[in-house]
C-alpha cells in the first residue's frame, strides 16, 4: 500500500484538489493507494475547502466536500511514503520539519508530471477561477505520473 500526503500552504485550495483528483484517478486506473492533504500554515485549520475549490472540483467530477484543513505534523513523515509539496516554498517548509531519516520521502508533486510541466502548482487563492482550473490541469498531470510510478512499483 502506498500512502501519499499532498501539502500546500493553507490546505483549502491546492492540496485538497490534488487529493480529490488522486483519489478519483487512482480508482479509475485500478491502482490502490491512500491519500491525505495538509497545509504548512495554521490559518485555516478546521475549515472546509475554499468555495472555489469545491466548485471547480465538482465541475470536473471530483468531490472535496468532506475536506477539513489540518496542519502538517511531524508524525506525517512516518505515516506517509511520500510527502509532496505543491510549490518550492511548501517543499522548504516540509523539509524544515522533516526528520533526516525521512528526507527521501519529500518532494514536489510536479516532479512526477513530465519534463514539459512547470515545477510549481501556482497558488490560486488571491486570483480568479482560472487559477483553480490550472490547479486541476496540473493536478491531473502530476497524478497520472504518480499512477505510472505506483503501478510500476506494485
Ligand atoms: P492553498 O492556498 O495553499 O492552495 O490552500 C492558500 C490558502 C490560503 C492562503 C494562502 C494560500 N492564505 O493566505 O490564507
Amino acid at each position: 500500500m502506498t500512502r501519499i500526503l499532498f501539502v500546500c500552504l493553507g490546505n483549502i485550495c491546492r492540496s485538497p484538489l490534488v487529493e480529490a483528483v488522486a483519489r478519483e484517478e487512482f480508482a479509475r486506473a485500478g491502482v490502490v493507494a491512500e491519500f491525505a492533504s495538509a497545509g504548512t500554515g495554521t490559518y485555516h485549520v478546521g475549515h472546509a475547502a475554499d468555495p472555489r475549490t469545491i466548485a471547480s472540483a465538482a465541475a470536473h467530477g471530483y468531490d472535496v466536500s468532506a475536506h477539513r484543513a489540518r496542519q502538517l505534523d511531524i508524525a506525517d513523515f512516518a505515516r506517509f511514503d511520500a510527502v509532496l509539496g505543491m510549490d518550492q516554498a511548501n517543499l522548504r517548509n516540509i523539509q524544515a520539519l522533516c526528520p533526516a531519516r525521512y528526507a527521501s520521502r519529500t518532494g514536489l508533486l510536479l516532479a512526477y508530471a513530465g519534463v514539459a510541466a512547470p515545477i510549481d502548482v501556482p497558488d490560486p487563492y488571491f486570483g480568479g477561477a482560472d487559477g483553480f482550473e490550472r490547479v486541476i490541469e496540473l493536478a491531473r498531470a502530476g497524478v497520472h505520473g504518480l499512477i505510472a510510478r505506483c503501478a510500476k512499483d506494485a
